[in-house]
């Protein structure tokens, strides 16, 4: 009952929608109607710049931590055979796809980078500083977010193999990358076409 309940909250703490809650709240709108359609972080600092978009990205990476956070609260020994480290991978991957397919937007929802890395930062600190080394130059060089996003997502159980992470990482870098591939899906086809939406940086001439 009690993996039940952590299960069913990591999930339903992922689906807050924050960016669709920060462009109600602050505008009154629809952020799923607007840019890239996207609830995430980037979406909301595209259509209603920095102050929103930084408070979207605290509140996406805040789920991922707290979920985690939860998790290792609750959990410290095996339960049904799962060991604990298990059972926060799992947690994290719940509250990833709660955000990607929140349960308050009709099973839609973010891309899950925000939400990624939270869970990464509360679960392996180091692969992430590393992430974040990775996807910054490509979107400060490209202002591509989405490639930044992608090439960083597909990082994951590369990284984790590479450091020689245990089996059960390696399958939620998988799993990680497969989300990050399948919610980008219409970035990849319009970066493809070149037809992506670049990113305005602060102090950076429109290009
Ligand atoms: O984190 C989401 C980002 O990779 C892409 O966002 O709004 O450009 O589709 P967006």
């Amino acid at each position: 009952m009690k993996l039940f309940l952590i299960f069913v909250l990591s999930y339903l703490l992922g689906s807050i929608p924050t960016g669709y809650i920060v462009a109600k709240k602050l505008k009154g709108i629809d952020i799923r109607e607007y840019g890239s359609g996207n609830t995430g972080a980037t979406n909301v600092f595209r259509v209603l710049g920095s102050k929103a978009g930084l408070i979207t990205a605290i509140g996406d990476v805040g789920k991922g931590i707290l979920a985690i956070l939860i998790a290792k609260s609750t959990v410290t020994e095996p339960i049904w055979g799962l060991k604990p480290e298990t059972i926060y991978l799992i947690c994290g991957i719940l509250v990833i796809a709660g955000h990607n397919w929140s349960i308050f937007l009709g099973f839609n929802g973010g891309k899950g980078i925000a939400t990624t890395a939270g869970v990464l930062l509360t679960l392996l600190p180091y692969l992430l500083l590393i992430l974040v080394f990775v996807w910054l130059p490509i979107v400060y060089l490209t202002r591509y977010v989405s490639l930044g996003s992608i090439i960083s997502g597909l990082m994951v159980p590369i990284l984790m193999i590479l450091f020689k992470e245990p089996g059960e990482y390696i399958l939620f870098g998988i799993v990680i990358a497969i989300f990050v591939v399948y919610r980008h899906r219409s970035n990849i086809q319009r970066l493809l076409k070149g037809t992506e939406n670049k990113i305005q940086l602060p102090g950076k001439k429109k290009s």
